[in-house]
């Protein structure tokens, strides 16, 4: 259905998303040339994609409250059309306030009238802002917010000071960070420049960009005496997402800090190991092969998800009917299964094509290491992945021995 408002002079149409109904942009309506990317091509905004972050986000943040117990105020200051920070005030249960913004006035408009058609008015404030300028107001204590949402257009970092210093001792801080090229190892230069630290193209590059993001935000909260403590985190489709927990405190930011270092990769046999050291990084030589060993980083180290968190947020789900329910499953499960694995994985596909040989199955190579007594599991970053203890070369040694175990039966069964 194809409708205009008043003060919305473009083709919109409401869409439903978890409890909520939101006018969006008619998507439809702005595409020109079949490679146009419709979002962006809108006057405001929206990407339907992005359900799956939002109701995770929605689930973080109810699991959020629950743990604190009291009610919260939430700031989402790059609101677009509002979807998300509406969804806030009307399915977590102890959201006091929202205030969301943005800069572009046809969002704000839209994000107005969206809270407005929820009946959110007395609960919702609307901004037309700058982020920076707007989160601004908000640095002082009795004035911060219990949780802030940075989902931007690329990168967050823009947004992390001003965020850190609106944000409440103990707050919980969502980032997303769509730039997955420099993010990935791409654009190695703009990653350095953006995050402080070196992406690397491995297999993994997805957990290294969480891991770059995490440790960005780390150094900035260090900076105001603040630590941070990882939640969840998760590698999605386009993008990116983690949620951090703060601590004031300068003995917290050094505890934080601690978690830095760096991943260290040879690309000539699949090894990798990690190291504080920034003299070893640099320096290193594959124990393996004795090439050169590449440096991502510096980067967090620490933990990327917390158990008690994400169980919170398995029972969160079962509990509503979202209809991404099956998927946020696999992820909710996926992630906490991989909480305590070691940094890094393999893929499967990519270790097979080095040595020429047919492909497993990854739940097959993964039970197979178990029975061998290595930890080992599937992670959600990829699907061909695998997280283990076991050494590069111990995994090679044991896909070649598959095959030849799996020849040898051809032979014996006479194919
Ligand atoms: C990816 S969209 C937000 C999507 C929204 N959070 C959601 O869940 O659907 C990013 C938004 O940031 C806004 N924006 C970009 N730069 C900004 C700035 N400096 N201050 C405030 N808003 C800004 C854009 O207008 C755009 O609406
Ligand atoms: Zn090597």
């Amino acid at each position: 259905m194809t409708k205009t408002r008043a003060n919305i002079d473009f083709p919109t149409e409401i869409v439903e998303e978890g409890k909520v109904k939101i006018l969006v942009p008619e998507l439809k309506a702005f595409i020109k040339l079949p490679s146009d990317y419709a979002p962006s091509k809108a006057p405001v905004f929206y990407n339907p994609v992005m359900e799956l972050n939002r109701d995770i986000a929605v689930l973080a943040l109810q699991t959020y409250q629950k743990m604190l117990n009291r009610e919260i105020s939430v700031c989402e200051p790059l609101a677009s059309c509002g979807i998300r920070g509406i969804r806030f005030a009307t399915e977590v249960k102890g959201v006091q306030k929202v205030l969301i913004n943005d800069i572009n006035e046809k969002a704000f408009q839209l994000a107005r009238y969206n809270v407005q058609m929820n009946g959110l008015s007395k609960r919702v404030t609307v901004k037309n802002q700058d982020a920076n300028f707007f989160l601004a107001h908000y640095g002082a204590p009795r004035k911060r917010f219990d949780a802030i949402d940075i989902d931007p257009f690329g990168s967050p970092v823009p947004y992390l000071d001003s965020a850190i210093r609106a944000l409440r001792n103990g707050g919980l801080l969502a980032l997303t960070a769509t730039d997955m090229a420099p993010l990935c190892g791409v654009h190695p230069k703009a990653c350095i420049r953006k995050y402080g630290g070196k992406p690397l193209r491995t297999e993994y590059c997805h957990e290294l960009a969480v891991r770059l993001l995490a440790g960005c935000l780390a150094t900035t909260a260090a900076k105001h005496d603040i630590g941070i403590s990882v939640v969840f985190s998760h590698s999605t489709n386009h993008y990116i997402r983690i949620y951090a927990t703060t601590k004031y405190g300068a003995k917290k930011a050094d505890e934080s800090i601690k978690n830095m270092g760096y991943i260290l990769h040879c690309f000539n046999c699949f090894h990798r190991e990690t190291t504080k050291d920034s003299l070893l990084s640099s320096q290193k030589k594959c124990s393996e092969c004795n090439s050169k060993l590449n440096a991502a980083g510096p980067l967090w180290l620490g933990k990327i998800s917390n158990r008690e968190f994400c169980e919170l947020m398995e029972k969160e789900v079962k509990q509503r009917k979202f209809k991404l329910e099956k998927r946020i499953g696999k992820i909710l499960a996926s992630t906490k299964s991989e909480i305590e694995a070691p940094i890094t994985y393999y893929v499967i596909d990519k270790l097979c094509d080095a040595l020429a040989l047919p492909v497993p199955t990854t739940k097959k190579v993964v039970e197979s290491l178990q029975k061998k007594g290595f930890q080992a599991s599937l992670t959600h970053f990829n699907s061909k992945g695998i997280k283990t203890d076991a050494s590069a070369a111990k995994i090679k040694e044991f896909l070649q021995r598959t095959y030849i175990g799996s020849m040898a039966n051809l032979v014996k069964i006479g194919c």
